[in-house]
């Protein structure tokens, strides 16, 4: 089974509070992502930064692009970014548009259990979802469970390569054993840590341990 990847999820207010975090995790991580949050302070020269400093790792523009498709993805391209996040309610022509492009993730946030809906995603080239808790509701009290392993391995078996997201901490990847996620996503648990570079690292040391 493969190892998944680690992806540093940057949320953060500045471009240059995104690229010190790169620089200290930089050589832990896989991915690196310009967060929603970075693209609408400082929009795609986020990603053109990050691009910058961290040439040889994937970036990802997570712009959650609802329509347009095509043309974002292309602006995101040309900054730089591998990879892009389309919402599960843009249509199938916005993602199809915008897999012309670039890599299209496809985040799940909620009505997505449409199974005919995700084989045309499937149809048009579009492999990779993002299972996703929300910020907010992880706010108003969600929590990883079994629910959400069974609705993970229900997508892989689909076909998807599947990236893990929202509130994630490392004694959260226990839960995905025997599991292939395609990549684990962490945001505040990396960048707000203390010491975001050993907080990468215990990522890192957990994926190590449970798929080594
Ligand atoms: C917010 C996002 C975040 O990038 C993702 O949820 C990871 O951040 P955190 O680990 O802080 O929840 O997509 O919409």
């Amino acid at each position: 089974m493969s190892k998944p990847l680690l992806q540093v999820a940057l949320d953060t207010d500045t471009t240059a509070a995104a690229l010190k975090v790169a620089h200290q995790v930089g050589d832990i991580v896989d991915v690196v992502e310009a967060g929603t949050l970075l693209i609408y302070q400082e929009g795609m020269d986020a990603v053109s930064d990050l691009r910058a400093i961290a040439p040889n790792k994937i970036i990802l523009a997570d712009a959650k692009v609802a329509d347009a498709g095509g043309h974002v993805a292309k602006v995101a391209a040309e900054h730089g970014a591998d990879w892009m996040t389309c919402i599960n309610a843009a249509t199938v022509p916005t993602m199809a548009a915008a897999q012309k492009e670039i890599e299209v993730q496809v985040e799940l946030y909620e009505g997505w259990d449409n199974e005919k809906r995700a084989q045309e995603w499937l149809a048009n080239g579009v492999d990779q979802v993002v299972y996703h808790q929300s910020r907010d509701a992880k706010a108003a009290g969600q929590v990883w469970g079994e629910q959400d392993l069974n609705s993970v391995k229900k997508l892989i078996d689909m076909g998807f390569k599947v990236s893990v997201t929202g509130g994630v901490k490392p004694e959260v990847l226990k839960l995905f054993k025997g599991v292939p996620v395609y990549c684990f996503i962490a945001g505040r648990a990396i960048h707000g840590a203390d010491d975001p570079r050993q907080a990468a690292q215990s990522f890192k040391d957990e994926i190590n341990r449970i798929w080594g």
